[in-house]
């Protein structure tokens, strides 16, 4: 039996972004489902590990994976929502991200290179990528992740709410009140504050899991 307290915070930046000075060395690289594998190669490279079923998870779900080159070195990797929904498991809510919006998902910096701004870079490169203009960059952190609240505060971040949701064996939850958000949270039964997952609810949060 486990029991975790998940604390997270929930952040945005408006257009225009970055008002640290960053500069644009690194070339931008877009990978799709064709290449589940390199995702995997790109993440052992880096020291980490993800597996076959949730990287086609993640792109089933309409995430986009980019990797960030200095030169040929791999400096980063992130996964982001261009369009569509960011699904926070821990507190089992579908965020919709509508068009011209972007939410950060588990971006990794090489950590030989840590310190030097690449979060923002690596940020940068990707909104300039976009096919259309974006206004709204979110992200969701573990409050307890000082670096990467560091780094998303000195590329402009602010944080726009605190949400916290206390965990018995990943099935029930009793968490925050949900955020007023629009357009509004719809999933997993939000208006509940203490939730139990099981039958449809559990293959629902398995179906938006990645
Ligand atoms: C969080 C992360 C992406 C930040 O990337 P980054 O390019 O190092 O970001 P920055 O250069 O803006 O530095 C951010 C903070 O990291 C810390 N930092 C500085 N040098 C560092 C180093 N050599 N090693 C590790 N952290 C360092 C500092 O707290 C710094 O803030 P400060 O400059 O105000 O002191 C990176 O640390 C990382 O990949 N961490 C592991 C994965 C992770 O937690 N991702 C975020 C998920 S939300």
């Amino acid at each position: 039996m486990f029991l975790h307290l998940h604390d997270i915070a929930i952040l945005e930046a408006s257009a225009p972004f970055f008002t640290t000075e960053t500069h644009s060395a690194l070339r931008t690289e877009e990978l799709t489902s064709n290449h589940a594998q390199t995702v995997i190669q790109s993440y052992a490279s880096l020291g980490r590990r993800i597996g076959e079923e949730r990287v086609a998870g993640r792109f089933a779900n309409g995430l986009k994976f980019y990797r960030l080159w200095l030169g040929d070195k791999l400096a980063a990797t992130s996964w982001i929502v261009s369009e569509g929904h960011r699904y926070i498991d821990e507190l089992n809510w579908l965020i919709p991200v509508p068009t011209g919006e972007i939410w950060l998902r588990d971006i990794f910096v090489s950590p030989d290179l840590r310190g030097k701004g690449m979060f923002a870079q690596s940020l940068k490169s990707i909104v300039q990528q976009q096919d259309r203009p974006c206004t709204f960059l979110r992200s969701d952190v573990d409050w307890s992740n000082i670096e990467s609240m560091r780094a998303h505060a000195k590329a402009g971040f602010r944080v726009k709410a605190r949400a916290r949701a206390l965990d018995l064996n990943g099935r029930l939850r009793l968490r925050s009140k949900v955020v007023p958000w629009l357009p509004p949270i719809e999933q997993i039964t939000p208006q509940q504050q203490v939730i139990w997952l099981r039958g449809e609810s559990l293959t629902r949060h398995r179906q938006l899991i990645a």
